[in-house]
């Protein structure tokens, strides 16, 4: 194998105000390509500083760096970042993602520095993203992800480029126990599969376990560097007790896409819903008469149409925050307002008919004169009344149900 990585006699200071840190003293270490080497110590026995000198983001204040042949030390800035391009794939603890970025566009980014064409980019991109077993997740925003598949789609932006090797500082450190063996077992996937390097500094004893070689710091020094058989993470992993429904519940949600649809969807809408929606609707319609009358005195049709709306939609969504234990979604509100209207002008039809209704004789005088093309320019203006309605229905019912049942409110379910 050859080797990667050459640090001979590497040294760092670092001047402060109480004087000078000796935080790297005679470094001599040498990583092979294809080794999966952790580096352990303390707090303050300098992993980070080494880190940064490794990934050529910092030079060493004596010594020798030598990566992939290249002696850093005495190369200027910009042709430390074009190796450092070429050659090294970071990840960090925070993970380090845009913020409001999907995952694809994330991992595309190192792709843009290198001026890669839009349409290679997110093949390349959804290839590394598959490769960390994120293909279904990638156009959800880092919010939107747990931390264990955030700290994948570092992984897939920091492999994006092909580099020969990863860097890792401490990228466990914000992760419990199973998420940090799921990381540890791609990582491990990817040294063995495609023989890539990785340098991974941790506090965790389990994790450095998975490493083929424990490089220990202390004091800036390195006290021991001891190669040994690696756990695998993957059968480690196996070992665990199963995750928490919850967990499971959670991760299911955003990954599987019937999953996603059935929650949108929020299931069927139970009969006695438009039951209550027509009493709060008869409400609603008594409530504006009366408030016509003694309040403003006059006889209007539209005030008490639209009390009888909103009282609809209170009703409505108050009885499915009860029944349903959750607020309606976009979903179930179309169909509460289309199945009501249409329910509601099924009912008057044939009552109209009858010349049950108020408005029978105008309606049934102005359809007896109409033939032919009339006929059916009536039939296309009822269709759009009732069109016309259900939007009305819809708007009311999504502006009402935030303020009546609040989407978090209903969210939680007992465990
Ligand atoms: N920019 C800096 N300026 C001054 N001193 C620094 C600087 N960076 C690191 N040090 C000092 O160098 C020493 C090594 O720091 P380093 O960050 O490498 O430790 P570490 O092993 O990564 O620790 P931790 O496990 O806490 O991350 C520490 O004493 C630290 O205070
Ligand atoms: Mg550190």
């Amino acid at each position: 194998m050859d080797v990667l990585i050459a640090c001979r006699q590497l040294s760092k200071d670092y001047e402060s105000g109480a004087g000078v840190v000796r935080a790297l003293r005679e470094i001599d270490l040498e990583i092979r390509q294809g080794e999966f080497v952790a580096i352990v110590g303390t707090s303050g026995s300098g992993k980070s500083t080494l880190m940064n000198i490794l990934g050529c983001l910092d030079r060493p204040t004596r010594g020798a760096y030598e990566l992939a042949g290249f002696d850093i030390g005495t190369r200027s800035s910009d042709a430390r970042a074009i190796l450092r391009n070429r050659l090294i794939g970071f990840i960090f603890q925070g993970f380090n993602l845009l913020p409001r970025t999907t995952a694809l566009e994330n991992v595309e980014l190192p792709l843009v520095y290198r001026g890669v064409s839009a349409r290679e980019r997110r093949n390349q991109a959804l290839e590394a993203l598959a490769a960390v077993g994120l293909a279904g997740r990638v156009h959800h925003t880092p919010n939107q992800l747990s931390g264990g598949q955030q700290q994948r789609v570092a992984i897939a932006r920091a492999l994006v480029t092909g580099p020969p090797m990863l860097l890792a500082d401490e990228p466990t450190g914000n992760l419990d126990t199973r998420t940090s063996l799921e990381v540890l077992a791609l990582l491990q996937r990817l040294n063995r599969e495609r023989g890539i390097t990785i340098v991974l500094v941790t506090h965790e004893h389990d994790i450095a376990a998975c490493a083929s070689r424990v490089v220990t710091f202390r004091d800036g020094r390195i006290v021991s560097d001891v190669r040994e058989k690696s756990v695998d993470a993957a059968a480690e992993l196996e070992k665990l007790p199963p995750p928490e429904p919850s967990v499971v519940a959670d991760g299911a949600s955003g990954s599987d896409p019937a999953a996603e649809q059935r929650r949108r969807l929020g299931g069927p809408i139970p009969r006695a819903l438009y039951a209550m929606t027509a009493l709060g609707g008869v409400l609603g319609l008594g409530l504006g008469v009366a408030y016509c009358r003694a309040v403003l005195e006059v006889s209007s049709t539209p005030i008490p149409i639209a009390f009888a709306f909103v009282l609809e939609a209170i009703f409505a969504v108050r009885y499915a925050q009860k029944s349903m234990g959750r607020p309606l979604t976009s979903d179930q509100r179309v169909r509460v307002s289309l199945g009501y209207t249409l329910g509601v002008g099924l009912l008057l039809a044939p009552l109209t008919a009858l010349g049950w209704m108020p408005w029978s004789k105008p309606v049934l005088d102005l359809l007896a004169g109409l033939s032919g093309s009339r006929l059916a320019l009536a039939l296309g203006a009822l269709v759009l009344a009732l069109a016309t309605v259900t939007l009305a229905r819809y708007l009311v019912l999504a502006l009402v149900a935030p303020l009546v049942a609040p989407a978090g409110g209903g969210k939680k379910r007992p465990a």
